[in-house]
């Protein structure tokens, strides 16, 4: 790829602050906007946050008042760009149809990475993730269906299915399977750097999003719904996390996530078909392109190292949101009744039954699971569950009926 961000200039940092009127965006009809259009603001809005959060956790580990001013400056711009991506998102859709956007984007985010990961152990750990993302779309599908008598295929349109995929009740593990093995930052891809980068925000982001929506649901089953997944995206910010080498300073980590946030808005200005949203793209990775650079310098001021080695030959690919119905179709019907155990995944039937999984699963699930009752409930009321297979029937035969979860 020709895009080098190290060889572009970006706008002098003290040229991007913003006034209230211009961080106050224009929020999109909701009837009328692209799903991957709202995809694209829910991802970069989590790449934002992180990069926020990182820099003041970056910040909190220093006692170097040079370096603290420096963070807390770049880190003011990647504040006002997640306002600028967040806003948006307007009053009029509600909690549950911008949950249905965030599970979308975890399909078809997820699905995208794996397909492009060239670390097996790396997309297997996608692979995983992505059918257990793809079973709240479908659980909260129906829980719109039920209290709005509403189709969740109005916010994803065609582009993506609606059904079971790992059952959720079933995804609930011991924390101690949740860790994985990292990627040794000295032999890893940069694209396997970036993959997992991106994937860490986009889940950190729908965990923080649940955790704090979740009690604005009406209704005991919603609420119940909700802090069942959001338990579940806990699982996966500890799973892909573990991905990523902890040995790499604290400056090589700025400077990856400066880099994935050129390497994204780069990516998102090519297939955006919104004007207003490919122009906050474009600005942003002008933005971004200076962070990159300021970082670039404190690499070279502090750790006497030039970051340019860590990008030899630039991004073998761009992301892209698309359509990934095949492949979803695919990893579920191979790997949907895979489990954890420890660092590494595999088929249900080789757990052995006094796995510690089964313990969990006794307590947590004792009582009712309200992913499982949301089911039942829409089954009750209107003869069937709501699902949207538009790739033909369920590709795992015992998921074709009507289903009770488990
Ligand atoms: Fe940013
Ligand atoms: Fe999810
Ligand atoms: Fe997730
Ligand atoms: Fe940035």
């Amino acid at each position: 790829m020709a895009f080098n961000p190290l060889k572009e200039k970006g706008i002098p940092i003290e040229k991007q602050f913003k006034s209230w009127s211009e961080l106050n965006s224009q929020p999109y009809d909701k009837d009328a906007i692209h799903p991957y259009t709202r995809t694209a603001g829910i991802l970069m809005n989590g790449v934002e946050v992180e990069g926020a959060l990182f820099s003041h956790n970056f910040a909190r580990h220093t006692d170097d008042m040079e370096l603290k001013k420096k963070l807390a400056l770049i880190r003011r711009i990647e504040q006002s760009q997640q306002k600028v991506i967040n806003w948006m998102i307007p009053a009029d859709e509600s909690n549950l149809e911008v949950t249905i956007g965030y599970e979308q984007v975890a399909v078809d985010l997820t699905a995208f990475l794996a397909e492009n990961e060239k670390d097996p152990y790396v997309k297997q750990a996608l692979d995983f993730a992505l059918l257990e993302d793809f079973d709240h779309l479908y659980r909260y599908a129906n829980l719109m269906r039920l209290t709005m008598g509403k189709d969740a295929s109005s916010v994803t349109k065609q582009y993506t299915e609606i059904t079971v995929g790992r059952p959720t009740a079933l995804e609930h593990r011991h924390p101690l399977d949740d860790v994985r093995k990292y990627a040794d930052k000295n032999t890893a891809d940069l694209m396997t750097i970036l993959h997992t980068l991106t994937i860490i925000s986009a889940e950190q982001q729908t965990m923080n999003f649940y955790m704090n929506v979740g009690d604005r649901i009406e209704g005991s089953l919603g609420r119940g719904l909700y802090l069942e997944i959001a338990q579940i995206e806990e699982q996966h910010v500890t799973h892909y996390e573990s991905l990523l080498d902890p040995r790499m300073s604290w400056f090589e980590q700025l400077f990856y996530h400066e880099l994935n946030e050129c390497w994204l808005y780069y990516s998102l200005m090519q297939s955006e078909s919104n004007n207003n949203a490919k122009k906050v793209w474009e600005d942003n990775l002008a933005m971004e392109i200076e962070h990159l650079r300021i970082v670039a310098d404190m690499m070279k001021q502090y750790e006497k190292r030039d970051p340019a080695e860590l990008i030899p030959d630039g991004f073998s690919h761009l992301f892209r949101f698309k359509s990934n119905i095949d492949y979803v179709r695919n990893i579920l019907k191979t790997q949907y009744n895979y489990n954890a155990m420890d660092t590494e995944f595999v088929p249900a039937r080789q757990v052995p039954d006094d796995y510690r999984y089964f313990r969990h699963q006794e307590l947590v699930n004792a009582g009712g699971v309200p992913s499982v009752e949301v089911i039942e409930r829409v089954i009750d009321k209107e003869g069937q569950d709501y699902r949207q297979e538009v790739g033909g029937p369920h590709p795992v035969e015992e998921y074709r009926e009507k289903v009770f979860a488990r």
